[in-house]
């Protein structure tokens, strides 16, 4: 017993490092997997779990493909002295990181605060930073002596553990409970001009006094072009409000920083966004098709396509050398019925209107391949996760149709929340009460001319903790079907608990043969999405086991280190995509997102976003959009109605662009296209301005007259010369290059 007390102190002072005013938290964790409620207790004897990393997820520390229940135990010494040197002596801080999915910590026995668990289950998704605060006098803390810090974590799936950089305890700061609230959206007015309102608020009982300063500086070269200090101050229900306006900015992202100071204390707080800037032109009044050359369907199955045009309506639909069985519905561009016989059919579109016709081939391939180029479309997950219901799927629908779709927006997807707790009576999938009429949602996104998806798991239980698939795959796929399902996101969730320890390969891939299986037996163009987040180098047999498209990564985040990870790491993945089959390196987090009910400003900075929406389309990603669709701004709507970016995502050849340079400020990225041309992404991946050179007789451009740059839609001069070309801080230069 004493050796094991001696050991851990030895443990403790080997790991404890103690800054000023913040104790790291970060070494010394041990861990098991299971659940017990003694793991809680600080006399439990730890000393024989596993040291483990708190900076990684648990797969890669010897817990392979792991989902339930794991327990980390720290011993630390909470010193007083951090409490004497802050400023509010009120709370204690614990900073757990990420959690993936849900949490209950205690310290020394006592549970002093959890997170996740849908209606109190601990099983759902709920990941994400924890940040727990509890009183300083709360007795549980055990100052200047060991504290055993015990977290209980459930996985639903995918990635799991307690990881990411921030382990920390310190005091609540004066600042912790202030917030730079700027997520309203900016407005456009003349001579380029952008305005603003934002908001300081505060939940604590502290009245903050102070000057808020706002700094509108141009990256650059570092110059302040505008600055200004203001009294403000507020409390809790009294928030202070900043409105500025600026004019005259060049198309390109400026920086915004807003600081809080606060008067006695000193202390300030700093928020910093870019400013967005619009490149997308405005579309023109004139007809124009967009969408892809090609569309695959099945024989004998429902056909349903939207011509997607734009042009000043009413738009009048035609076209010639439709396949019997189809017709167009002039007024609505809706292309339906059903078509018995395989083949090719090359059709001509006709869109007119009171300012011109528009055509455009376009060829229909009845066949067995549908999904011949990567679906475009919304998914509700990044948005509302559980939290979505019928309301918010029809606002989705409804702002497709009218802003979107005429860009080639179709899908309209509902990820996981949508499953009753109970199968009925004989086996069948049934909606919770947060979608009273599946079919009725169905009917309603058809008649817009758009489709919807849904989403299920093979395991017993979803990532969110609801119904899977299990042992009910043909009664689900049936059900899909008697709703009209045109799209099925298919998860891997609590499949480990019903499959070998060590999955073999083809464990990894039964589930989803099972499942296409399942689907091929309705009578209906499903497409199949997987999402097993890479495991197994899906991307060797996703297309094999069916499957239209399937995720290459865990899920993203709207930040720089999430997006610029996965997408420039598209590399092993770039040969296998193909008409039909497609990798998904994960949704779009531009627009509002959150995950939830609360919906904040994508983290991305408008450069940022520029390179997410460039680089997802080079690697022909499926493009779906996880905002919050009623609330598509100005610039978010440019990134998603730029015809000649989403057709180099649409492109016939169906190939993804290959990573051509790599180096520490900038990378090349391109995509061999249909029509013999080349799109080229050129990537600034540094935190400054980068003045980037393609060689006249360098592999990009030997060969090519014509340089276009897709978002503002113009021919760039370079007079046969090298092209220079000057781009932002994690920013793009998006180009076709033309013979
Ligand atoms: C995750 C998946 C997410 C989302 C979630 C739903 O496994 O990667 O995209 O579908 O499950 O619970």
């Amino acid at each position: 017993m004493k050796k094991i007390l001696m050991l851990t102190s030895l443990a403790v002072a080997l790991f404890l490092r103690v800054a000023a005013q913040e104790i790291s938290i970060d070494k010394g964790w041990r861990f098991s997997t299971g659940d017990s409620s003694q793991w809680a207790s600080t006399s439990y004897n730890d000393q024989n779990w596993k040291p483990i990393d708190v900076t990684r997820i648990w797969e890669v520390q010897g817990y392979p493909n792991y989902d339930g229940f794991g327990w980390y135990r720290l011993h630390v010494i909470i010193l007083s002295s951090i409490k004497e040197k802050s400023y509010l002596k009120d709370s204690l801080k614990i900073d757990l990181g990420i959690i993936d999915d849900n949490d209950e910590v205690y310290l020394n026995g006592k549970l002093i605060g959890k997170y996740g668990g849908k209606g109190g289950n601990i099983k759902s998704s709920n990941y994400g930073p924890r940040s727990y605060t509890i009183a300083a006098n709360n007795p549980s803390i055990l100052w200047d002596k060991e504290n055993v810090l015990a977290v209980r974590v459930f996985d639903t799936g995918g990635d799991g553990g307690m990881y990411g950089d921030k382990h920390l305890i310190t005091m609540a700061d004066v600042m912790d409970h202030v917030r730079i609230n700027t997520d309203a959206d900016f407005s456009y007015g003349d001579n380029n001009s952008l305005g603003k309102s934002i908001k300081l608020l505060t939940t604590g009982g502290y009245i903050y006094k102070g000057k808020l300063d706002f700094a509108l500086t141009d990256p650059e070269n570092g110059n302040i072009i505008y600055q200004k200090t203001n009294d403000a101050d507020f409390a809790a229900g009294r928030p202070f409000t900043y409105i500025f306006n600026v004019a005259r900015l060049d198309k390109k992202s400026y920086k915004i920083s807003y600081t809080f100071t606060e008067e006695k204390s000193g202390k300030s707080i700093t928020k910093t966004e870019g400013t967005p800037y619009v490149l997308t032109p405005y579309p023109s009044s004139k007809p124009k098709i967009n969408g892809p050359d090609v569309y695959g369907a099945r024989p004998g199955n429902p056909f349903l396509y939207l011509v997607p045009a734009t042009g000043r309506k009413p738009l009048i639909y035609s076209a010639a050398g439709l396949p019997d069985g189809l017709t167009l519905n002039a007024n609505t561009g809706i292309i339906s019925g059903s078509v018995t016989v395989k083949g090719d059919y090359p059709v001509v579109l006709t869109v007119h209107n009171s300012v011109g016709t528009k055509t455009k081939k376009f060829t229909i391939k009845i066949g067995d391949l549908i999904g011949l180029t990567p679906a475009l479309g919304w998914n509700s997950w990044n948005a509302w996760g559980l939290t979505v219901n019928d309301q918010k799927v029809r606002t989705s629908a409804k702002a497709m149709a009218v802003k979107l779709s005429a860009y080639g927006w179709i899908y309209i997807n509902i990820d996981d929340g949508w499953e009753a707790a109970q199968r009925s009576s004989t086996g069948e999938i049934t909606p919770n009460e947060k979608f009273p009429d599946m079919k009725g949602l169905t009917d309603y996104i058809h008649n817009l001319g758009l489709k919807m998806g849904i989403y299920s798991s093979p395991g017993p239980r979803t990532c969110g903790g609801y119904l899977g698939s299990w042992q009910h795959e043909d009664q689900d796929a049936k059900t899909y079907g008697d709703w009209g399902i045109d799209y099925l996101k298919y998860d891997w969730c609590s499949y480990s608990e019903v499959t070998a320890k060590n999955p073999s390969l083809d464990d990894l891939k039964k589930p989803y043969f099972v499942m296409r299986g399942s689907l091929n037996k309705i009578n209906r163009d499903i497409m199949f999405s997987l999402c097993q987040y890479g495991w197994g180098d899906v991307w060797n047999w996703g297309a094999e086991v069916g499957g239209n498209s399937w995720r290459t990564t865990g899920d993203i985040e709207d930040t720089w280190k999430s997006m610029s990870r996965i997408g420039f790491n598209q590399v092993a993945e770039g040969p296998h995509a193909q008409s039909g089959h497609f990798n998904d390196p994960d949704m779009l987090v531009v627009g509002k997102v959150g995950w939830g009910d609360n919906q904040r400003n994508s983290r991305l900075t408008p450069d940022e976003q520029y390179t997410h929406i460039s680089l997802w389309s080079l690697l022909s990603a499926p493009l779906l959009i996880g905002c919050d669709m009623a609330h598509l701004d100005r610039f978010t709507l440019g990134l998603l109605t730029n015809d000649e970016v989403l057709a180099i995502d649409q492109d016939a050849l169906a190939k993804e662009a290959h990573q051509q340079l790599k180096n520490e400020d900038y990378q090349v990225w391109i995509k061999d296209l249909e029509d013999g041309g080349k799109a080229i992404g050129i990537f600034n991946t540094s935190d400054k301005y980068q003045t980037i050179t393609l060689k006249r007789n360098g592999d990009e451009l030997k060969g090519y007259n014509k340089i276009r740059d897709v978002w503002q839609q113009k021919y760039i001069i370079a007079n046969g010369s090298d092209y220079n070309v000057k781009v932002a801080p994690h920013g793009v230069m998006l180009v076709r290059v033309e013979k």
